[in-house]
């Protein structure tokens, strides 16, 4: 069911810092800061040659990822996002095998513009999955 790792997601406390690291110090080409207030995150990518890493600073009062930070202080791996065909047939097809889908379980549109769901990372060896349609 699921293709190619798409990106694995970072939750940073200074954006302009690990944006800093992975382009000075690890050489890697890293896109502007984009906000997306809808998501409540700004973002840097990260562009690799198989894949992006993607770094997420809080934004705003009620941002999703805030919680995180307050017990990851220096950061840390957020969640990986794997890329399906049919984002509704996956749904269904996870759904009918026990996974819980987060929120209403309708996809929404994520930070490439295409549909995204979340699972519940109990559900996937403790790990907070997106899919997105390819
Ligand atoms: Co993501």
């Amino acid at each position: 069911m699921i293709g190619n790792l798409n990106h694995v997601a970072i939750v940073v406390p200074d954006l302009a810092a690990a944006a800093a690291i992975y382009r000075d110090t690890l050489g890697a080409r890293v896109s502007a800061p984009m906000p997306l207030p809808e998501h409540g995150v700004t973002t840097v990518f990260v562009e690799l040659p198989n894949t992006k890493i993607e770094l997420l600073e809080p934004l705003g009062e009620a941002s999703p990822v805030a919680k995180f930070l307050a017990k990851h202080a220096t950061g840390g791996m957020h969640h990986l996002c794997y890329e399906v065909d049919d984002i509704l047939a996956a749904r269904d097809q996870l759904m009918a095998r026990g996974a819980r889908v987060l929120g209403d379980g309708e996809p929404k549109n994520g930070a490439h513009g295409k549909p995204v769901l979340f699972l519940h990372p109990k559900d996937f060896a403790g790990t907070l999955i997106e899919l997105e349609q390819a």
